[in-house]
């Protein structure tokens, strides 16, 4: 049991669709299982086309439809330090893991990344398709995938850190 937060980043490529929902759906999550204190949980993007901005308005209307408020969350890009910083940095799909990795060529840091689908129990491409420019089903269809994967990332942490 460590003896400080269990540090978990989501990352996409403009943190204003993918990644901004995972980390609203996950900290619904960890506050409904009152793990809140035993939990940091952030998002990012590797982009830098929209820091400061709020989540897509398409993303936080689906969002809340569902019951999770994205509206606090600003996006940010994602730097080397969140490498070292973070245990797990989950990434929506494979361009994203391999920009978030180019942060640090060396590969020496503390972080645990991989792709958040790993943990997705239904069968795919273990990529979380993105939404922007596509219709409103896509915002649907990314809630469902981070709905059941974030379910699944904590149940696995449960174990990992018997919570
Ligand atoms: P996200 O979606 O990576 O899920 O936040 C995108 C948002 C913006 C852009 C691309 C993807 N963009 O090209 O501006």
């Amino acid at each position: 049991m460590p003896d400080r937060p269990i540090r978990v980043l989501f990352v996409c490529l403009g943190n204003i669709c993918r990644s901004p929902l995972a980390e609203g759906v996950f900290r619904k999550k960890v506050m409904e299982a009152g793990f809140e204190d035993r939990f940091e949980i952030d998002s990012a993007g590797t982009g830098q086309w929209h820091v400061g901005q709020q989540a897509d308005a398409r993303m936080r209307s689906t969002a809340k439809m569902r019951g999770v408020d994205l509206d606090d969350i600003r996006a940010r890009q994602m730097d080397r330090d969140d490498l070292y910083h973070f245990d797990h940095v989950f990434a929506m799909d494979r361009s994203n893991l391999h920009d978030a990795l180019c942060l640090d060529p060396d590969g020496d840091h503390s972080a645990r990344a991989r792709l958040f689908r790993e943990f997705d129990p239904e069968p795919g491409d273990y990529q979380v398709p993105d939404p922007y420019y596509g219709g409103h089903n896509g915002f649907d269809n990314v809630f469902n995938i981070v709905e059941r994967t974030s379910e699944a990332i904590l149940d696995r942490f449960r174990e990992i850190y018997g919570l």
